[in-house]
């Protein structure tokens, strides 16, 4: 074990450039550098010649129409992101290749060809069609990592109905008000999903969601752990139930480029979840061209993107991007310590993947269980790794590089959003000398920039602002039903047609981004996004709680954890048990990815005059640091209580 980590330590001390190997260049769908001096000439002509990837029912007549911050892209364009994902291939004889190996985490397995997915997905649409839904209706789907999740969502892409994902692993009352906000006619869920070999029960919050969603219709449940469930006549059916006596045939809705294709919620500084809007036609060709060239799709390929399927990630990179280019993928259930810590490596040896691509935090988690795991596997069959959701130490990137990829695979450190729908700051694995720990440039076609405080450009080796100067194909095109929140959050900083990604970047003397983390209140445990307001709320709904204030403390494994200060109302005592019920109480109101790390329990919070609570100087609390100016704060005296009471954290995880 000394012996390796000595291997690491080595590897990154040589300060190493990783450049591609002559194989790999040689075989990479692109490998002239060229690519980046073209589409920085003319991006317009450059992504008109990426929609190509795209088969459209009727072409567009215009490339793009930016009115900032508004745009449009493909506009008079008409096309169906179901059809571009199935009927296509299958119409061009793809039909029979494999579109997802699909692997439960009690064991079973599923292959799905194209044409399996295309007659599943058409029974889906003319089933929600007999429950009344059509083109321009929301629905929601709350569903864990099973088949049927891509199904519906491109049933509904078939219909024209904008769907809403919820990640299976949210709270009811998070699911509530998703459901709420978009107004979502029919939910589909299932009974349960396997999660570390315990029951989910998706069809259980689900009842206890929709009690206060008015607008819900119809829910279809997939039955997948079984059991017996309450349904309520007239609202309820069973998806098997809805599918089987369906037609196979279903005419794709001929969308309009700009129609809505999803909305995606996600995390902002404040008030509830902000949902992310996605258009049609721009979207599927961002997310497809970039697909293709940063993963390196051949069409022998075995491609895996472990992140699930409820974030973004998901939807652009393991549903419409692969889907689009006929790739053949991989779906798994479950964790990846289920049964035991190599599960991840199993399945890579099953079904020999070619490409992984995965979070930093799971990659920290490899490293924490050890390299025996992977080596009990063959992994020869990997050529290519990517990394997504979080800054990546380099010391993960380089065990990553040894033990996974074994010294032969580029690693792709894609730095996106949400709100971009596609990656934009990445390697290009055929070209792109890496360097661990860089996003290295900007995907040819997208401007990048890193500003100071007033709209300069700060020079190499200075941390500032990462913004976007260009509009790009997949970019959201607002907040659902909140336009001004669209404009105020992302394009008012600067001026409205420089985005504001929200993230702190800057950039070394080669010109490579390094990313450094959100620069707002939004925390970014394990990769997701959670707002430390959605965290003080879900706290201050506790009866016992009068207020609270939540940070993030850096972690060597999760990158963030949460750190909630709490005050409790007169006459109630922070001890170990009440610790232990707000940080389940928050479990339960947002979900366990919510849960605070540790609980601190203080008389009163540090707040300026004007009554902001001062979460500076709690990040210094929660990092041990040395804390900064607090000659603004209205009760000083108070961080001093709070100092020593960290000392003595309670209910640590
Ligand atoms: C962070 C996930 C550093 C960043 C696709 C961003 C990253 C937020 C990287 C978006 C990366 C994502 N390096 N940081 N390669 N990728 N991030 O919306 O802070 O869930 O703003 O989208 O994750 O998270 P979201």
């Amino acid at each position: 074990m000394a012996k390796k980590e000595a291997a690491i330590d080595a590897l990154l001390s040589e300060n190493r450039v990783f450049e591609p190997s002559r194989d790999f260049r040689s075989r990479a769908l692109w490998n002239d550098p060229s690519i980046y001096e073209r589409a920085a000439k003319d991006p317009e002509a450059f992504w008109a010649e990426q929609a190509a990837s795209v088969s459209w029912l009727r072409k567009w007549d215009r490339v793009v129409e930016w009115n900032p911050p508004w745009v449009k892209w493909f506009l008079g364009g008409k096309l169906n992101a179901a059809y571009n994902c199935l009927d296509r291939h299958v119409e061009d004889g793809g039909g029979d290749k494999v579109a997802y190996y699909w692997e439960g985490e009690p064991g079973e397995e599923r292959v799905l060809t194209y044409r399996d997915v295309y007659l599943e997905v058409c029974r889906l649409a003319n089933g929600l069609k007999s429950l009344g839904v059509k083109k321009g209706d929301r629905v929601a789907i709350y569903l864990g990592m099973v088949p049927e999740l891509p199904i519906a969502m491109l049933a509904c892409a078939r219909l024209g109905a904008p769907h809403s994902v919820v990640f299976g692993g949210f709270a009811a009352s998070a699911l509530r008000d998703r459901i709420n906000d978009a107004e979502a006619k029919v939910l589909i869920t299932a009974d349960g999903g396997y999660r570390r070999g315990q029951v989910v029960p998706l069809k259980q919050n689900a009842e206890e969601a929709i009690r206060e969603c008015p607008s819900i219709r119809h829910v279809v449940t997939v039955r997948r752990t079984g059991g017996d469930h309450p349904f309520t006549a007239g609202r309820d059916l069973w998806y098997q139930d809805l599918i089987a006596e369906q037609p196979a045939e279903c005419p794709p809705e001929p969308m309009d480029a700009e129609d809505l294709l999803y909305i995606l919620y996600t995390s902002g500084t404040t008030g509830k979840p902000k949902g992310i809007v996605h258009t049609t036609g721009g979207y599927m060709v961002g997310v497809a061209t970039t697909h293709r060239f940063i993963f390196d799709i051949h069409d022998d390929d075995v491609y895996w993107c472990a992140a699930d399927i409820g974030w973004v990630t998901g939807h652009s990179y393991i549903v419409y991007g692969p889907l689009a280019n006929h790739a053949t993928g991989i779906l798994y259930e479950g964790a990846p310590d289920w049964p035991d810590k190599d599960r991840l490596w199993s399945i890579v040896e099953k079904r020999k993947a070619t490409i992984l691509y995965t979070a930093p935090t799971a990659i920290r988690a490899f490293m924490r269980w050890g390299p025996e795991y992977p080596d009990k596997h063959d992994l020869s069959s990997l050529r290519l790794l990517g990394t997504v959701g979080e800054p990546i130490n380099p010391e993960a990137w380089v065990w990553y590089w040894k033990y996974i990829g074994t010294e032969r695979c580029p690693i792709v450190d894609t730095w996106w959003q949400t709100e971009t729908g596609m990656i934009l700051i990445t390697p290009l694995p055929g070209i792109t000398a890496l360097k661990p720990g860089s996003a290295t440039r900007p995907f040819p076609g997208i401007e990048a920039d890193i500003y100071d405080e007033h709209g300069h450009t700060v020079g190499p080796g200075s941390g500032g602002y990462l913004v976007l100067k260009r509009p790009w194909p997949a970019m959201f095109r607002t907040i659902y039903k909140d336009p001004e929140r669209y404009v105020q959050t992302y394009f008012s900083k600067y001026s409205p047609d420089v985005y504001l990604a929200g993230d702190g970047a800057k950039r070394d003397d080669d010109g490579y981004f390094w990313l450094l983390g959100r620069i707002d209140d939004v925390m970014n445990v394990a990769g997701h996004r959670i707002s430390t307001y959605e965290v003080e709320s879900a706290l201050v709904d506790n009866p016992r709680v009068a207020e609270a204030a939540v940070v993030a403390k850096s972690d060597p494994e999760v990158g963030q954890a949460i750190v909630a200060f709490v005050t409790l109302k007169a006459g109630q005592v922070g001890d170990q048990t009440v610790a232990t019920e707000l940080r389940e109480h928050v479990a339960k109101v947002i979900g366990k990815i919510a849960r605070p790390h540790a609980i601190i329990f203080t008389d009163d919070l540090p707040k300026t005059r004007s009554g902001k609570i001062m979460r500076r100087l709690l990040r210094d609390v929660a990092e041990g640091r040395q804390l900064g100016d607090v000659t603004t704060l209205a009760n000083a005296e108070i961080v001093e209580q709070i100092r020593d009471m960290a000392s003595v954290r309670t209910g640590e995880d």
